[in-house]
């Protein structure tokens, strides 16, 4: 099984309810709600030569994500912070994304969550892959649908089944992404990904609220657009507005990327954005400089 190797050969570690296992021995009971409901949260923190980018943000979220599905966190920050530590320690690749599984544990298979089950936790640390320098300058491409999830979107859920059927329509057609539209055709984030435009020399994306996950990456770059003296507005936006000239898009696993077509159409002239590579490079030099 090639995906549970690391660049030695040796399996990757897991940890699994209190203990580091090699991967291919990495289980979880059937009975587990995240198996049975997708009763879970999750998050995936970028590392960068043993440098965890903004993990105190990412722990936020998780606790958030928790509180939301009224998950009692099963430790505290500092725990889970030395865990993210000892993951990684035990699969240290030079980029790796660290991954954390939580869900409400295993019960018999009823909607009501019993009370006192014992949540399951699970990390893992894997290599992050990086985009080649041809898919660099030629950019991504996505396509729009109406979108199908749910209306809690801010919550960081392991329910992404329309996610995956986005993704799949995206494969099908060729392209890295879909992007989702609200009714109004408004442009609200990608399947795991927040999306970007460039309107009128404006930096343009669509407000946190309960459509959009607040992307711990989307933050790191409207805060490194501000201190550029590009302007920022988080506003609803559509692809076929007038002045737009870029799109891009942004994630832990991505960084910022550009998106140079979409439904087929040219975004601007069809090559990576002035803004967008701008944004991508500094934010690059910013994690990079942090490691
Ligand atoms: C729906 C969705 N939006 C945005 C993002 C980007 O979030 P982040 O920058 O925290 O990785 C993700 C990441 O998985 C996602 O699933």
């Amino acid at each position: 099984m090639s995906h549970s190797k690391t660049y030695d050969n040796e399996p990757l570690t897991a940890w699994v309810n209190g203990r580091f296992v090699p991967l291919p021995e990495a289980t979880v009971h059937i009975e587990d709600r995240g198996f049975q409901f997708a009763d879970g949260v999750y998050e995936v923190i970028a590392c960068v030569n043993g440098h965890f980018l903004d993990l105190q943000a990412h722990l936020e979220r998780l606790e958030r994500s928790c509180a939301a599905i009224r998950l009692d966190m099963p430790m505290s920050r500092s725990e889970m912070q030395q865990l993210v530590e000892e993951i990684y320690a035990r699969n240290p690749f030079r980029r790796a994304m660290i991954y954390i599984q939580i869900t409400r544990g295993a019960g018999p298979r009823a909607h009501y969550p019993a009370t006192g089950m014992q949540p399951t936790v699970v990390l893992t640390s894997r290599a992050l892959p990086q985009p080649s320098s041809e898919r660099l300058a030629v950019g991504y491409t996505a396509i729009t649908r109406p979108d199908i999830r749910w209306k809690h979107c801010e919550i960081k859920s392991i329910a992404l089944l329309a996610s995956i059927m986005g993704k799949q329509e995206a494969h099908d057609a060729g392209v890295d992404e879909t992007f989702w539209l609200d009714d109004e055709g408004h442009v609200l984030e990608g399947c795991s990904t927040n999306a970007f435009a460039v309107i009128d020399g404006k930096l343009v994306t669509h407000p946190l609220d309960h459509q959009v996950l607040g992307g711990i990456t989307r933050d790191l770059v409207l805060r490194t657009a501000r201190n550029h003296q590009i302007t920022v507005e988080e506003r609803p936006w559509r692809l076929h507005e007038a002045g737009l000239t870029e799109c891009m898009l942004s994630s832990t696993t991505n960084a910022v990327m550009p998106v140079c077509r979409i439904d087929g159409q040219p975004i601007g002239d069809g090559k990576p954005g002035r803004i967008a590579l701008q944004l991508r490079q500094m934010v690059i030099a910013a994690l990079e400089a942090d490691a």
